[in-house]
C-alpha cells in the first residue's frame, strides 16, 4: 500500500472526507489517492466538532487506503499508525510532538494536528479507510482553540507541498514497518503517547481524579491507574484535565 501517487488538488470542497467518500461511492478513486483543498467549507473534526483551518494557510488533506486487510478489532491500528506518521514528520521540523490519546497530536498544551478516520466495513473486515488529516503549518493566531503550527514554533513559513510530500514519504514508510508488527506499532505510540506513564488529571462519569496512564488496549481502549483500581475507557468516558 503506497499513498500518493496521484494527489487531486481542490480550491474549496465541504470536506476532504466527503469528495473521497463521494468518489468511492462512484468508483472513481484508487487506493492511495490524496485530496487536498485549500479551503473546507465543512472541515470536520472528531465528536462532530468543526475544523477551522484559515484557508490556503495550513494542510487540510484526506486519503483513501482500499483493501485495508484487518479485521473489525484491528482497526485502531490505523489510527495508530496515522498518529506516527504525523509525528515522524514533525520531527523532521525537530518538533517534538505527543500523541493525546487516542490520536490528537499536540506540541506543549497546543494543538497542532487532528485525524479524523472513517472507515467502510465489510461484515467483520476493514474493506478500506479514509484518513483525513488536518495540520497546521503556516497559521499563527487562532480565536478559539489553542493551537500551534510548523511556522509558529520553528518561527519559518513552509511551503504546503514540500510538508505534504514529506508527510506522504513518512506514512508510507510507517504503514510498512508497523502493519505487520503489532508489538513495534504499540511500542512505538506508547513511547510518543502524551502522560504515559506519568500522572495526570482526568475526568470520568464519577468526576475528577487523579491517574496514570499505563496501557492502550488493542481495541484502542485507554488504561489508567486510579488510586488503587484500573480501569479502562472508552473515547467519550474519559477526558484530560490538565
Ligand atoms: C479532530 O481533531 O477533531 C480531527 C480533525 C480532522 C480534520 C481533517 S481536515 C481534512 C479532513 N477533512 C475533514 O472534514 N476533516 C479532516
Amino acid at each position: 500500500m503506497e499513498i500518493g501517487r496521484k494527489i487531486i488538488q481542490l480550491n474549496t470542497v465541504d470536506s476532504t472526507n466527503n469528495y473521497v467518500a463521494n468518489l468511492i461511492k462512484q468508483r472513481q478513486i484508487d487506493s492511495g489517492t490524496v485530496v487536498l483543498a485549500d479551503e473546507q467549507t465543512a472541515g470536520r473534526g472528531q465528536r462532530s466538532v468543526n475544523w477551522e483551518s484559515q484557508p490556503g494557510m495550513n494542510l487540510t488533506f484526506s486519503y483513501f487506503l482500499d483493501n485495508v486487510n484487518l479485521s473489525v478489532e484491528q482497526q485502531f491500528r490505523i489510527s495508530q499508525i496515522v498518529a506516527l506518521s504525523i509525528i515522524h514528520l514533525l520531527e523532521g521540523y525537530s518538533i517534538n510532538a505527543k500523541i493525546k490519546w487516542p490520536n490528537d497530536i499536540y506540541v506543549g498544551n497546543e494543538k497542532i494536528a487532528g485525524i479524523l478516520i472513517e472507515n467502510q466495513l465489510k461484515n467483520t473486515d476493514i474493506k478500506s479507510a479514509i484518513v483525513g488529516i488536518g495540520l497546521n503549518v503556516n497559521q499563527t493566531d487562532w480565536t478559539s482553540l489553542s493551537a500551534t503550527s510548523i511556522a509558529k514554533i520553528t518561527e519559518k513559513r513552509k511551503p504546503l507541498m514540500d510538508v505534504l510530500l514529506s508527510y506522504i514519504g513518512k506514512f508510507n514508510n510507517d504503514w510498512k514497518s508497523y502493519l505487520n508488527d503489532y508489538e513495534l506499532l504499540q511500542r512505538m505510540y506508547l513511547s510518543h503517547l502524551l502522560h504515559f506513564e506519568g500522572s495526570a488529571m482526568y475526568k470520568d462519569e464519577s468526576g475528577e481524579f487523579e491517574g496514570t496512564i499505563i496501557n492502550v488496549l488493542p481495541s484502542g481502549r485507554l488504561v489508567v491507574r486510579k488510586g488503587n483500581d484500573t480501569c479502562d475507557y472508552g473515547l467519550k468516558e474519559i477526558s484530560l484535565i490538565s
